[in-house]
């Protein structure tokens, strides 16, 4: 009898191995958001906000979202920009800045002359064009979109560590207004700008922090190598913030889109329900700041200087006798705010330029879109009720999260850093002829974002 029952047992097991084997597998996206994109796919000839999601989610993100990037399987001639990265990231950073301008031109000329080095001997720069050149006639086969992702970030971060030079960032590579990059650096930018639909030559959200995590959720191109605990957990657990940020994020932007469907097609209460579900996971997304921005997970006394410097850019190009200059990035490029000011109806945060310099067309697509169709400003009096409840909640959620970001901010950008000028790495530096100090400088800000709060409604 146990003889037959473990037969029996043994049977089942090699069956049932077998049928699951033969069932298709779902091609299932790190985040378990399988269905959600079946229904856009049913969806993209109804509405264009669900076509857009879908083009954002297949091509920018590689068939994920946040994006999915791969840093290991690059074509050969490729491969020597993450190993020089890697290879001098440990003389990036130095514990204690020098406030001496010669000592530190001198590390920086050296960080500046083995990165060349380093690159001249190992790239075959004809070979690299080829290659985005190949990728640009649409032969995606040769770099596929993840490894294309992983390629936009590692030629972002060596670009980053080429202007600086020397983290912290100091005074005399702040007042460097043009920079003369190698040109393995230069050869592959423009492709990968035009590709991604942006004009900068500095980077972005998107390249710099979202690129920058593998398929195994690690970051790849660390700013801090070697040194204290502190700073490197305080580095991790900022760029770490964004992502998760955008990975809560994309179930959000698929109720946006089913809102507007819903309240196109006169259903409201669907489109009650899903208003209900974007309150709902807004609450939990925006936990992912109120957690971590905090003493204890960031810590005031290395974010400046450790962590936010790298992120600046503040240099440009000559043209026509003119400087045009270029930003470095902030939380301004995340997308969730964009799409759901767009969604709540609001003028957009950003000027037009800055949209096409920093922020990827089709994640610009995406909040054009939404704003197109943003129906709060529709709502009838009464009879949409529900529907305006809903937007209501949403809207406080959002104020809660402007108020506590510009209380939570300044402590950070108030640190002491006498080994360079006030500046953020979003607007770069800010201490001028028409600023006289830190605090001055630091008031435009705060002012800044005191009139996002209020413009909040
Ligand atoms: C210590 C960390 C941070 C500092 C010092 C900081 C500082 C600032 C400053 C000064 C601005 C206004 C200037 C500009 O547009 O660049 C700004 C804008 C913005 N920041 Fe931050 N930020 C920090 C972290 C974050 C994080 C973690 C997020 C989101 C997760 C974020 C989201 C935003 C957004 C969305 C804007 C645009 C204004 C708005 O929509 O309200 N920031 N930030």
């Amino acid at each position: 009898m146990i003889f037959f029952l473990c037969f029996l047992g043994a049977l089942i097991i090699v069956l049932g191995s077998l049928f699951l084997r033969r069932r298709p597998r779902p091609v299932e996206d790190k985040t378990g958001n399988v269905l959600k994109i079946q229904d856009l796919r049913t969806l993209k000839d109804r509405h264009e906000t669900a076509s857009i999601l879908l083009e954002l989610f297949d091509k920018d993100g590689a068939g994920a979202w946040p994006p999915k990037a791969n840093h290991d399987s690059w074509p050969l001639a490729l491969r020597p920009y993450k190993d020089i990265y890697l290879e001098l990231a440990p003389l990036l950073t130095t514990t204690e800045p020098s406030l001496d301008d010669n000592v530190n031109n001198k590390r920086r000329n050296k960080y500046r002359s083995l990165m060349r080095k380093l690159l001249t001997e190992r790239i075959n720069i004809a070979q690299v064009e080829e290659i985005m050149a190949a990728v640009e006639a649409g032969n995606w086969d040769i770099l596929p979109r993840d490894a294309y992702n992983g390629f936009y970030a590692c030629v972002a971060v060596c670009r980053y560590a080429y202007r600086w030079a020397i983290i912290p960032v100091v005074k005399v590579a702040q007042l460097e207004k043009v920079v003369d990059f190698p040109q393995e650096l230069d050869a592959p930018w423009p492709y990968l700008q035009r590709n991604f639909g942006v004009t900068a030559e500095s980077g972005n959200n998107t390249a710099n922090v979202l690129h920058n995590f593998n398929e195994r959720g690690e970051r790849v191109y660390k700013i801090n190598v070697g040194m204290s605990y502190l700073i490197r957990s305080s580095e991790e657990v900022f760029f770490r913030m964004f992502y998760d940020l955008e990975v809560l994020a994309f179930p959000i932007y698929y109720e946006m889109v089913r809102a507007v469907i819903c309240f196109e097609e006169n259903d409201k209460v669907s489109c009650v329900n899903h208003l209900e579900n974007i309150a709902f996971r807004l609450r939990h997304l925006l936990r992912v700041f109120y957690e971590n921005l905090t003493e204890s997970r960031i810590s005031h006394s290395v974010w400046l200087r450790y962590v936010q410097g790298f992120q600046g850019w503040g240099v440009g190009r000559m043209v026509d006798g003119e400087l045009i200059k270029y930003d470095g990035l902030s939380g301004n490029h995340v997308l969730f705010f964009q799409a759901l000011d767009a969604f709540l109806g609001m003028d957009r945060y950003l000027t037009d330029e800055n949209m096409i310099r920093y922020i990827p067309i089709n994640q610009r697509e995406l909040c054009i879109a939404l704003n197109e169709h943003s129906f709060r400003n529709k709502l009838k009096e009464h009879s949409d009720m529900k529907i305006e409840d809903e937007v209501r909640k949403i809207v406080n959620h959002l104020k809660v999260f402007r108020a506590a970001h510009k209380a939570r901010v300044m402590p950070y950008l108030e640190q002491p850093a006498p080994e360079r000028l006030t500046m953020t790495a979003g607007k770069s530096v800010l201490e001028g002829p028409t600023t006289k100090d830190t605090k001055e400088a630091l008031k435009v800000l705060d002012q800044m974002l005191a009139t996002r709060l209020k413009e909040t409604v």
